[in-house]
């Protein structure tokens, strides 16, 4: 049974006979976000539909401090609402969609007017957007936050990334940068407290108020859209260093170790590693990797991204390419079939050089990197002039830089391109950036082109090189593009030679209806 406190004592950091704050759904990652606020000092009143769940994690709570006394379990959800303080902090880590309203509507004749709700699911955007403002009608504040890092980011630090207004987050703030992750200011470092569960000392907290309504978890799904093609491309390259240099895992797990020391020093490079050298738990003979199947799972955000990138004209095609290369390898069954009949050339092994081709798919894989942030990084700033919103770049690198998935030595990097230059229109025109780019450019082209002709499927490299030499092309074929629009649909075009904006059509021959006239 939960166990209610005594309703007299004093709780959390509030000082009186509330709670500091609430939360509903007690999944992994919603315990865990309890478990670390408690840690913080504040106390927690939580609420799950099935009261055994929250009974067995009231349990484990009390058996150790600081949770012990600072986390109450409630039966029953106006209970739960009444144990905490006004203006009340609800947060929620229920599924996205459907799920989010249900709780809205349940919780809606419980609370007051200044009370905030917080949806910390990877909800799409545009719900978000459509939640606040009905709520905002009824004096409830409402904020979607991004909560990126996992499991362990959830207890130890994640990376937080709230929307909402600036009245909620002057509530929410304090409980939210104590609990973020916590990055070193010069380095970007991540900073671990003295064991797990001691908070963390000094650094920058790896959260910060992004923007109204729905800023928060489009800045979120932007992040997964880049942790799909940050994946990709490592895939990419474990599938060259295997196909190619005819690698075994383990061998590729020290190239990955090693990556980690440099410039691609990223959490997704560090867990390649690990993943890369495991054995299979099953049969300890094989190497891990090759026992699972090669069909890609996905729950939506990095298509929501590509979808958005389609939806407001912003080329984010790698990104998108992420997402297709996750469509393909579910292709499982066809692809096995294709396999037998559709012929392409033998993969000949490299031999000799290894560390030389080795060098070269670290510079293919940190230029692609390069051109999928840019990617990223442009699809936020043309988001906010649909959606109204005033985006910080350099703040969102900067909290990206610990606690999420995605969290990178290079973020320090986009941190300082975006602190120098506010307006910056491309990450890939930032002289650091341009510099790496060009440095590395030749090794990037060589190993799409070998990828090509020995037939590895290497979609996020090639399209992101696609992408960088056609942004930088002052004349694309688009012209010709133009002129086939004009000629069998009167699409018009605009001229060389005249102002953007005007355009012109040319009545066009056509030998086959000679009723129309030159
Ligand atoms: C994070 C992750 C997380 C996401 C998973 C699953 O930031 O902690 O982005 O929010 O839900 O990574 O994503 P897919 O199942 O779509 O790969």
């Amino acid at each position: 049974m939960a166990k209610k406190k005594a309703a007299t004592k004093k709780r959390g950091t509030n000082g009186a006979t509330k709670n500091d704050v609430g939360l509903i759904g007690l999944a992994v990652m919603g315990q865990n976000l309890v478990l670390n606020m408690a840690d913080h000092g504040f106390s927690v009143s939580v609420y799950n539909r099935t009261t055994a769940k929250m009974n067995e994690f009231i349990e484990k709570c009390e058996a150790e401090e600081p949770s012990a006394n600072r986390v109450h379990g409630y039966a029953k959800l106006k209970a739960f609402v009444q144990s905490i303080a006004k203006p009340r902090k609800i947060i929620f880590l229920v599924k996205a969609g459907r799920p989010v309203d249900m709780v809205i509507d349940e919780l809606l004749p419980l609370i007051d007017k200044g009370d905030i709700l917080i949806d910390g699911g990877n909800s799409e955007w545009l719900d978000t957007i459509r939640r606040e403002k009905d709520l905002a009608a009824k004096g409830i504040n409402f904020v979607g936050s991004g909560v990126s890092g996992g499991e362990l980011g959830a207890r130890f630090g994640p990376s937080l990334m709230p929307g909402g207004s600036k009245e909620a987050w002057k509530s929410l703030g304090p409980i939210w940068r104590a609990i973020a992750a916590k990055v070193d200011k010069k380095t970007g470092a991540e900073l671990q407290g003295a064991e797990p569960g001691k908070p963390v000392k000094g650094g920058e907290t790896c959260t910060a108020h992004l923007g109204p309504d729905g800023a928060g978890h489009y800045v979120k799904m932007v992040h997964n859209g880049i942790e799909y093609i940050d994946m990709q491309l490592i895939c990419e390259a474990y599938a060259i260093l295997r196909g190619l240099l005819g690698m075994k895992p383990d061998e590729i797990s020290k190239v990955f170790e090693d990556w980690n020391t440099g410039e691609l020093s990223s959490y997704l490079i560090e867990i390649t590693a690990d993943v890369l050298q495991q054995k299979d738990p099953v049969n300890k003979r094989k190497f891990f990797v090759d026992s699972v199947l090669d069909a890609a799972g996905q729950k939506g955000t990095g298509k929501w991204t590509a979808m958005n990138a389609l939806d407001i004209g912003i080329p984010a095609n790698a990104i998108g390419e992420a997402v297709y290369a996750r469509c393909l390898s579910a292709l499982k069954e066809q692809r096995v079939a294709a396999s037998k009949v559709l012929k392409g050339p033998k993969v000949k092994v490299i031999k000799s050089n290894r560390k030389k081709y080795i060098d070269m798919v670290c510079d293919a894989l940190y230029c692609s990197k390069i051109c999928a942030y840019a990617q990223g990084f442009q699809l936020m700033a043309e988001a906010q002039k649909e959606y109204n919103w005033k985006l910080n770049f350099g703040e969102i690198a900067k909290i990206w830089r610990g606690g999420c998935i995605i969290r990178a030595r290079f973020l320090q990097k986009i941190t300082d391109a975006y602190t120098k230059d506010k307006k910056l229109q491309n990450l890939m025109l930032d002289p650091y950036f341009k510099k790496a780019i060009h440095g590395s450019q030749d090794n990037w082209r060589k190993i799409v082109s070998m990828c090509a002709e020995h037939g590895i499927s290497a979609p996020a490299f090639g399209s992101a090189l696609a992408y960088y030499d056609g942004y930088r092309s002052e004349v694309l074929p688009a012209n010709l593009l133009q002129g086939l629009r004009d000629y069998f649909g009167a699409h018009t075009y605009e001229r060389v030679d005249k102002k953007r904006g005007q355009f012109f059509h040319v009545d066009w021959p056509d030998p086959k209806r000679p009723q129309y006239k030159v």
